[in-house]
This record gives structure tokens, C-alpha cells and sequence, in this order.
């Protein structure tokens, strides 16, 4: 590394934490559930994306002490080489059919997920619209498209509808969360309106 690279990195460093945003990750001791153990303390937790308990279930354990007696560890490669294991592949069957759709793809990540999707869908030529308080992954997938991008104000379709009229783009896609993940509030869209039925009964 450059001196200069090096001077430049530890000022960036240095301008970080006299913002107070200089980020460590906690250390956390225990599997994830209600109560998990930090840095030496018992806490609750109220950040963790295991919604469902699934995490340390012990149906869920007991399956992957299985398959990691079957298999191994590690997929190997990717999943179009030789990654892609019966386990897998079953367990996708498994999700369609779940969730009555003709084929479940998956990913290893959320971020994964959105950055495939939308980069299949959309590319140079086209156009898309985002929340400005989208997820990152959104974000970073809709600009990794290549297609024309455009944030509009938070849950504001006027001012999407402005974006929208002014584009002739051949393709324009619209991209929001469900549920935005900072705030909690809803996209105003019928796949909101379920999530909001099901969330909030009544
Ligand atoms: C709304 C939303 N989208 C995408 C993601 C990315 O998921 P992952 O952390 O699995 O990459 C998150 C992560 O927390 C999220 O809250």
C-alpha cells in the first residue's frame, strides 16, 4: 500500500470515529434466541432477523447434524458447477410447492436475493424507481442494473408518478421493501396490505 493511500485510510479512520460512526461488531457467545449473550452479557434481543425461531431449533439442528454427516460441510462451488446438492434442490421443490408457485430459486443471502433478481430483470436501456429508504440491497442492485436510476421520496407515489411520466425508458421498474426495515412502515401496495392483514390482525 501507498504511504499516501495509508494516510488517506487511517484520516477516513480517524474522521469515523469523531463521528461516533466507527462500526465493531458485538461478540455475541450464544445461539440466537430471545436471550443471547454479549461480550460477556446476558441480554435480550431485539435485533436478530431469526423472526421464525429457527436458528437453534432443534428439529432444524438435528437435520443439519444429518446432512452434515451425509455431506460434508461447504457446498464446494457454485451452485451452476457442482454446488448445487439433492438437499438443495429438494428443499426448492419444497418452497414452491409451499408457496404455489411453479419454482423457488435460492440464495444464500437476502442482499443475494435482490441483487440476482433485479439484475436479471433489468438492465441498460431501462429504468428504475426506488424508495429512498429502501434496503441497501435494493439500492446497490438497482444500480448495479445499469438501468437509469431514480429515488423517489419516501412512500410518496406523487412524486413517483412525476418520475415515472418523465422517463421513457423501453422498461421501468419499481422497486420498494414490503416492510421498510429501519422504520417498520409499509409500502402503500397490495403486498403490503397482506403483510399489514397478517401482521396486524384487524
Ligand atoms: C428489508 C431487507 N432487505 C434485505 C436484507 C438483506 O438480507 P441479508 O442480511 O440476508 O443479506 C435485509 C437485511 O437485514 C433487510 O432488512
Amino acid at each position: 500500500m501507498s504511504l499516501s493511500l495509508e494516510h488517506t485510510l487511517q484520516q477516513r479512520l480517524a474522521e469515523r470515529r469523531a463521528l461516533n460512526r466507527y462500526r465493531v461488531r458485538p461478540v455475541v457467545q450464544s445461539p440466537q434466541q430471545a436471550e443471547i449473550q454479549v461480550d460477556g452479557r446476558q441480554l435480550i434481543g431485539f435485533c436478530s432477523n431469526d423472526y421464525l425461531g429457527l436458528a437453534n431449533h432443534p428439529k432444524v439442528l438435528e437435520a443439519f447434524q444429518k446432512a452434515a454427516e451425509r455431506y460434508g460441510v461447504g457446498s464446494g462451488a457454485s451452485h451452476l458447477v457442482c454446488g448445487h446438492s439433492q438437499e438443495h434442490h429438494l428443499l426448492e421443490e419444497e418452497l414452491a410447492q409451499f408457496t404455489g408457485r411453479p419454482r423457488a430459486l435460492l440464495f444464500s443471502t437476502g442482499y443475494m436475493a435482490n441483487l440476482g433478481a433485479v439484475t436479471a430483470l433489468i438492465g441498460r436501456g431501462d429504468a428504475v424507481f426506488e424508495d429512498r429508504l429502501n434496503h441497501a440491497s435494493l439500492l446497490d442492485a438497482g444500480l448495479l442494473s445499469g438501468a437509469r436510476f431514480q429515488r423517489f421520496r419516501h412512500n410518496d407515489i406523487d412524486h413517483l408518478r412525476q418520475q415515472l411520466q418523465a422517463c421513457d425508458s423501453r422498461h421501468k421498474m419499481i422497486l420498494v421493501d414490503g416492510v421498510f426495515s429501519m422504520d417498520g412502515d409499509l409500502a402503500p401496495c397490495p403486498t403490503s396490505r397482506v403483510w399489514r392483514k397478517s401482521l396486524m390482525p384487524g
